[in-house]
């Protein structure tokens, strides 16, 4: 069956909406369509959180709450979910939630512009934990800015949280939710309203019939790279085909010899999952936009969008990752270096998508990662650089190393793994090696950094990761 209509509750509402515009933000619904206008718009490309809603999704017969930036997600998106907005925080009798009354405790808010994100972004840690240590706090608001308070109240509110009450409305309320989070249960979705469509397959059979009829279409993973050509371009999107529902394509598998990652699985689960095995991209992913991006965003939508600094990609290339490529008729690998053929282009045809990543697992090899962008939480990378060593008796057997942010695409520094390999680990063989970066890299100026600063870090980077594995020991600054 397919369904036109998008379902969802509003806290423990069941609303619906026939054939929306499938490019209208959840914020602008809620703040002209329902008037609710709490909510506020800061920047309208996820960077601010001024716009932060929590959406609460089944997962294993729980309420899972996860903090989303409603100026770049669309309103189907939220088909089967519950949406919470700053609103529903305060309860019938008037009485405020934890959250809202530790905010005023702490004197979190001064202007109030910024207050009702952080509340949702603070309401969902609160939700889906039990102990508010600093690291979770200020993960928890890494994609909240607030321009006048300052953020030391904002976190000495959050840690008064471990001394409340946990059980609050939305506890008492949970059965209920459950039951109806259950009955809205989505069926696959085709919208066509105001000259757009939307498509919302379940399985991958159903996915590939909509590819065969729609040959100018749109994937939709996240959004937090697609919805901007609306939000900023203030472009049309006539034709979107949503990946997120298709559990086919949501799945982490790990094996002796590798790690594989469905496309659509997104950023906040992987990370979780990688941690153990690549520490350095556990905490280049920690640094990867914000919360409420990772919640959202996939490994998927970060590799298609194949962007110079796409945080992941040049990690994917020094563990040399494969890419799972799905046709009409057959699935085929392709490793990531031979993926990326110019600025934001790639190897994948018009009727295929990516299925899923492949990541080998090298136990025995050292794998360093280091991320530089202008601001340490949600901002892109200037430079990103990614090491991969197989070192036997003191000699460099075997080298892969990748840069983002050097060149058009994420690349693979071949003339200096060239100079590397077989060599002794000393630091005379890397301050040669490092200044055949020349020869691969001609890197440009923008607003991220000049060519100079970029060829010249990632040098360091390179100097870095020696110094590291000489002395066994972390050189971070945080
Ligand atoms: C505030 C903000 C902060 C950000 N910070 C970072 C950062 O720190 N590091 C970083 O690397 N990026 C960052 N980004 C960029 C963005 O998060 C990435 O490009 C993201 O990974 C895109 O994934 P998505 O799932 O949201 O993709 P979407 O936006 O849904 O899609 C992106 C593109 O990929 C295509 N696509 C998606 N999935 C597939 C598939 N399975 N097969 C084929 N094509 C597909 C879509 O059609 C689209 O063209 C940031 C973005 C924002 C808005
Ligand atoms: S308005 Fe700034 S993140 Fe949405
Ligand atoms: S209180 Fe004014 S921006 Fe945060």
């Amino acid at each position: 069956m397919i369904s036109s209509t998008v379902k969802f509750l509003l806290n423990d509402k069941i609303l619906e909406i026939d054939s929306p515009d499938p490019n209208q933000t959840i914020l602008n619904y809620l703040r002209s369509d329902l008037k609710k206008t709490g909510t506020k718009e800061g920047c309208a490309e996820g960077g601010c959180g001024a716009c932060t809603v929590v959406v609460g999704e089944l997962v294993k017969g729980e309420i899972k709450y996860s903090s989303i930036n409603s100026c770049i997600s669309f309103v189907p998106f939220l088909n089967g979910k519950q949406l919470l907005i700053v609103e529903d925080l305060i309860s019938n009798n008037g009485s405020l939630h934890p959250v809202q009354d530790a905010m005023v405790k702490f004197h979190g808010s001064q202007c109030g512009f910024c207050t009702p994100g952080f509340v949702m972004s603070l309401f969902s840690m609160f939700k889906n934990n039990k102990k508010y240590e600093t690291e979770l706090i200020k993960d928890s608001i890494s994609g909240n800015l607030c321009r006048c308070t300052g953020y030391r109240p904002i976190i000495d509110a959050a840690k008064s949280l471990n001394k409340v009450e946990k059980k609050d409305v939305f506890s008492k309320n949970k059965r209920k939710v459950i039951k109806l989070l259950k009955k809205i249960n989505p069926k696959n979705t085709f919208i066509n309203s105001e000259n757009k469509k939307f498509f919302s397959p379940k399985t991958i059979n159903d996915l590939k019939s909509i590819i065969k009829k729609n040959p100018n279409l749109n994937f939709l993973a996240g959004g937090t790279d697609l919805s901007l050509k609306v939000t900023k371009e203030r472009k049309e999107i006539s034709c979107i085909v949503n990946l997120k529902e298709i559990k086919e394509l949501d799945f982490i598998r790990i094996n002796k010899n590798y790690i594989e990652v469905g496309a659509a699985t997104s950023l906040i689960k992987f990370e979780n999952k990688i941690k153990k095995y690549y520490p350095d991209f556990y905490t280049i992913l920690k640094r990867y936009g914000s919360v409420q991006i990772r919640n959202v965003g996939t490994i998927g939508g970060n590799i298609a969008t194949a962007s110079p600094i796409g945080d992941t990609l040049p990690i994917l290339l020094s563990l040399k990752a494969d890419i799972v490529i799905q046709g009409l008729n057959k699935r085929k690998l392709l490793p990531i270096n031979n993926f990326f053929t110019g600025y934001r282009k790639t190897k994948l045809k018009k009727n295929e998508f990516i299925y899923s990543i492949k990541i080998p697992l090298f136990k025995k090899n050292i794998f360093k990662a280091f991320k530089i962008s202008k601001r340490f939480d949600d901002d892109i990378s200037s430079i990103c650089g990614s090491f991969n060593f197989e070192i036997n008796n003191n000699k460099i057997k075997k080298v892969y190393i990748a840069y983002g942010g050097m060149a058009a695409v994420p690349k693979r520094a071949k003339a200096c793994e060239e100079i590397l390999k077989n060599k002794p680990l000393k630091i005379s063989t890397f301050i040669k090696a490092k200044d055949y970066l020349d020869k691969d890299f001609e890197p440009i100026s923008d607003m991220r950094a000049s060519k100079e600063y970029r060829l010249e870090v990632a040098k360091n980077l390179l100097i870095k990761c020696f110094v590291e594995i000489n002395t066994k020991k972390l050189t971070r600054v945080i």
